[in-house]
């Protein structure tokens, strides 16, 4: 049992919950064990935990709300729940996009999106305000009073930060910077956006899949399970080849992208309707390197997003989580979108059909994929769960582990 050989570990003492969460928080690894060991299965299965997880990482995380295409000109608004929160993305009368919590300040019903207009409308009692959250009207509250409010009341701003024409936002108003946390990436866009990229974004999931965000996330990062799951579909992309095989980075602290690259067995690969292949639906991008052109690199930035540069397009999932069984994934696999591709791929005449091609091919991925989930998901509640043994094709989870456990000691710390 993991009680009786993980000591209580000091660092998380201070813990700023008690009960289970506490429970649970002490039985974590220590920093040097991190590399080694899995989370307790209760990370997985505590509806308490994952209410600190919420409140502790997703509020405290950058998370990725949508493309910059979702509000392309003044009056757009895109509606979003990170970490659960009801939050407001608009493209203001000078251009900017501006966050802001989707609460009225009146009786804080949630205000929705009216795309195209000029105001926000609480539909309560019609409190209005520009799309930059400053109140400016509220019927019979009376003249003065009224002025007075314009004075003090304003859509609570939210912290927003631009990557590569994602938008991100955080709920933490003392979140450092998104952009130096996600230097490591940089590289892997070379060229990509020379292609004039299009993005499609991804069509909201709306029905949640039944297990732990974890789960999710490690099965999209775990390099050592495509060769036994996806056989038929992943087998142009292994993970282990004569000469190589798959490449990992380092994790500096402060990073917040955890990657993987492995090799296609010929250039110019990518989805079709099989799955990875040569002969994909969409062709290459002619602006990125030779050695882009043979790979596949998967990037997550927990603890929400998760990206695929392949050579012909970047596709892209955002999950969100709303129980500790309970995860929302938009993603080309299932839904219809989340893809940057060059403008002149979404221009070709059959590109419904190409799309489709990929969608097919996504599916039957997903497909391998969906009894894994579950089957881990199941594994975590048994009272054989193991505290794991990791090998050298599962870095990327061990620094997973390593982000998560920063993670939960800075909440520790906070309190
Ligand atoms: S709660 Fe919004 S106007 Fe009353
Ligand atoms: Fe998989």
């Amino acid at each position: 049992m993991l009680e009786q050989t993980r000591s209580p570990n000091p660092t998380y003492n201070q813990a700023p919950s008690e009960g289970i969460v506490r429970e649970i928080l002490e039985k974590l690894p220590g920093p040097t064990e991190a590399a080694a060991k899995m989370l307790p299965p209760e990370c997985y299965t505590s509806a308490e935990f994952f209410e600190f997880e919420r409140r502790e990482v997703f509020a405290r995380s950058w998370l990725c709300v949508g493309r910059v295409e979702q509000v392309a000109t003044p009056g757009d608004c895109l509606s979003a729940q990170p970490a659960g929160e009801p939050i407001l993305v608009t493209r203001t009368q000078s251009g900017e996009i501006r966050a802001m919590a989707a609460i009225c300040r009146h009786r804080g019903q949630v205000v929705p999106c009216a795309a195209g207009q000029k105001t926000l409308r609480c539909p309560l009692h019609f409190w209005t305000y520009d799309l930059e959250g400053n109140l400016i009207g509220a019927p019979h509250m009376g003249r003065e009073n009224t002025l007075e409010l314009r004075k003090s009341e304003k859509l609570t701003p939210i912290k927003l930060e631009i990557w590569h024409g994602f938008i991100f936002v955080n709920l933490d108003p003392l979140a450092e910077p998104l952009a130096p946390s996600l230097a490591k990436v940089e590289p892997y866009w070379a060229g990509y956006e020379d292609a004039d990229l299009v993005g499609i974004p991804p069509r909201i999931a709306d029905t949640p899949l039944p297990w732990n965000w974890k789960v999710h996330v490690e099965n999209f990062t775990d390099a050592y399970h495509p060769e036994f799951v996806h056989r038929g579909t992943h087998d142009f992309a292994p993970s282990v080849t004569e000469d190589g095989g798959v490449v990992f980075t380092d994790m500096k602290p402060g990073d917040n992208a955890i990657i993987r690259t492995v090799p296609m067995l010929k250039p110019d690969g990518g989805m079709n309707r099989d799955g990875w292949g040569e002969n994909p639906a969409f062709p290459p991008i002619k602006t990125i390197s030779a050695a882009q052109r043979q790979r596949l690199t998967f990037v997550m930035i927990p603890p929400s997003m998760t990206m695929v540069f392949a050579p012909n397009a970047i596709a892209f999932t955002l999950l969100s989580a709303t129980g500790v069984e309970a995860t929302f994934a938009s993603s080309d696999r299932q839904t219809a979108g989340g893809w940057l591709l060059p403008r002149s791929s979404t221009e070709l005449p059959d590109f419904n059909d190409r799309a489709a091609q990929v969608l097919e091919g996504g599916a039957k991925i997903w497909a391998q994929d969906v009894p894994e989930n579950l089957g881990m998901q199941r594994g975590k509640k048994s009272s054989f769960a193991p505290e794991g043994v990791y090998g050298p094709l599962e870095t990327t989870l061990v620094q997973f582990n390593a982000w998560l456990l920063h993670a939960y000691m800075q909440a520790g710390l906070r309190s």
